[in-house]
């Protein structure tokens, strides 16, 4: 089990292009915080810079353009950006040509308010708005501050082939839409992210294809809902265009599972209210679609729930566990929760604990409850958990999902489970991580493996969240001649 959060696990890591295929230009410090989707976004970023003329560096005294991809989710993703900003502070005292340029969902929130409250802010550019980039730093290179925060209703980037960064050539995320209607009444990413909107399915296998081709062997497809996939037909459910096929989630993720048989699928995140038994028969069908549902819960109970305009109850939750473990008996299952949202009473916050102990979830992203400024929850309640509240309940929740985590890790000792390498440990180099369907690391020695191989491992002991094993088969990748 790990304290961690979807925007704390990967923060504040460098993205670099792996082969800079351009004449060295002007040079670029991208950095990313927040989820899955705001890397999948830098690697949009990196190929329209990279067309631009910039390649990548991880050192700021070098770099002629430092680009944040910031989180808003809860106000300590944004004390973190803050925090990097002082330090760029000090480094453009010196460098004062140095462009520094906030990306992404604080960009978007706070607008032209953070060239006031961050002066060494040259650029600010939200969401939707990456393409316009080379141009808003043409009129920062004028001497100008640049900022646009549009949200639109149809960008998805489509057509735009990601720069993959940071990439180990084996697995990879794709986004199959962006924004969020949902509104649940805590929630930033709505305002930051706007409207819902669903890629073309077929630009979408075909990243999936173009990438089993280079040698990838997983993709995870991404977006706030997934569940809430749609192509060619509207919110009101009328088709768009009476000639092309409409698609769904299960629709789509069928679609890409039939790339290869050798092409993991993943996927994140599930909606409670939206998924539907077509999705988990989908996964049933295909070995290829891992089983894995990241489905969050956020509370126990159903008039927290209801505050938190969630569109389910307690039960309906449940009872979507329940489907899940008959159609897919094998699934791991991991979920967000928050502690102590506005008026949550201690027996609601009972109810979030008996629910844990009920669904034994594998892994758990478990948070505080932050105000967030416009939101629902902002102007219509009051935020009334004191501080240690809200901190002694969230150790109330971590200390029952450590224990379900040990258990359910245990569950995989004397098992056999197919892995992907990915590549080698970070713990030694004399072995090889990866994971199985289930999505829990294993860590195993190298053996006659390469990375990019499938391995079947003997998993014979275990640490509170990674299998330890050994190889009993191997069944090496084979990358296709490229003409
Ligand atoms: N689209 C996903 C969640 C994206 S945000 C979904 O609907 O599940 C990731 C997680 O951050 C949320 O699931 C929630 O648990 C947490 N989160 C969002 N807003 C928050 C806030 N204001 N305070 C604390 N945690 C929050
Ligand atoms: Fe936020 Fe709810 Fe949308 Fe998830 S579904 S991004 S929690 S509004
Ligand atoms: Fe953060 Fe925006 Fe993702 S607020 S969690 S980076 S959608």
């Amino acid at each position: 089990m790990e304290e961690k959060t979807i925007d704390e696990n990967r923060q504040g890591e460098y993205l670099m292009i792996d082969t800079p295929t351009q004449v060295v230009g002007r040079k670029l410090l991208l950095e990313s915080y927040g989820c899955q989707m705001n890397f999948s976004d830098s690697e949009i970023v990196a190929s329209i810079l990279s067309e631009a003329g910039f390649s990548t560096t991880r050192d700021p005294e070098e770099a002629d353009l430092i680009l944040l991809n910031t989180c808003a989710i809860r106000d300590n993703a944004e004390q973190r950006v803050r925090g990097r900003l002082d330090y760029f502070r000090s480094i453009k005292k010196r460098k004062p040509e140095m462009v520094v340029g906030v990306l992404g969902c604080m960009a978007e929130r706070l607008r032209e308010k953070l060239l006031e409250e961050e002066k060494l802010v040259d650029l600010v550019v939200g969401p939707d708005a990456y393409r316009d980039l080379p141009n808003l730093i043409d009129q920062v290179d004028t001497g100008q501050k640049a900022v646009n925060v549009l949200l639109s209703r149809e960008e998805t980037y489509a057509e735009i082939t990601p720069v993959r960064l940071n990439s180990n050539g084996i697995t990879a995320f794709i986004s199959i839409m962006r924004g969020c209607d949902n509104m649940c009444s805590f929630c930033v990413v709505p305002f930051t992210r706007g409207r819902e909107r669903s890629r073309d399915p077929k630009s979408i296998v075909k990243e999936a294809q173009d990438l089993f081709n280079i040698g990838y062997r997983e993709v995870t497809l991404l977006g706030q809902n997934v569940d809430s996939y749609k192509w060619n037909i509207t919110n009101k459910g009328e088709i768009v265009n009476p000639d092309e096929p409409t698609v769904n989630f299960a629709q789509l993720m069928e679609m890409v599972a039939l790339v290869s048989p050798d092409l993991r699928v993943r996927f994140s995140t599930s909606h409670p209210k939206d998924m539907t038994d077509d999705v988990l028969h989908v996964m049933a069908k295909y070995e290829n679609i891992c089983n894995y549902i990241h489905l969050p819960v956020q509370s126990g109970n159903s008039e927290v729930l209801k505050r938190m305009n969630r569109g389910y109850s307690r039960e309906w939750y449940l009872q979507r566990i329940d489907a899940i473990k008959r159609i897919l008996p094998d699934a791991a299952i991991s979920t967000d929760i928050i502690s102590g949202f506005c008026g949550e009473t201690e027996e609601q916050h009972q109810d979030t604990i008996s629910l844990m102990k009920e669904v034994q979830y594998d892994l758990a992203y478990m948070f505080k409850y932050s105000e967030r400024p416009k939101t629902l929850a902002e102007r219509k309640y009051e935020d009334d958990v004191p501080e240690e509240i809200k901190g002694r309940r969230l150790k109330e929740i971590i200390d029952v999902q450590m224990e379900c985590s040990a258990i359910r890790t245990k569950t995989y000792v004397g098992q056999v489970h197919r892995v992907l390498v990915e590549g080698t440990s970070k713990k030694s180099d004399q072995h090889y991580q990866g994971r199985i369907s289930q999505n829990v690391v294993a860590i195993f020695p190298k053996g006659d493996a390469k990375p990019g191989d499938y391995v079947d491992v003997l998993v014979n002991d275990c640490t509170a969240v990674t299998l330890l094993g050994e190889i009993t088969a191997v069944y090496p990748r084979v990358i296709a001649a490229q003409n």
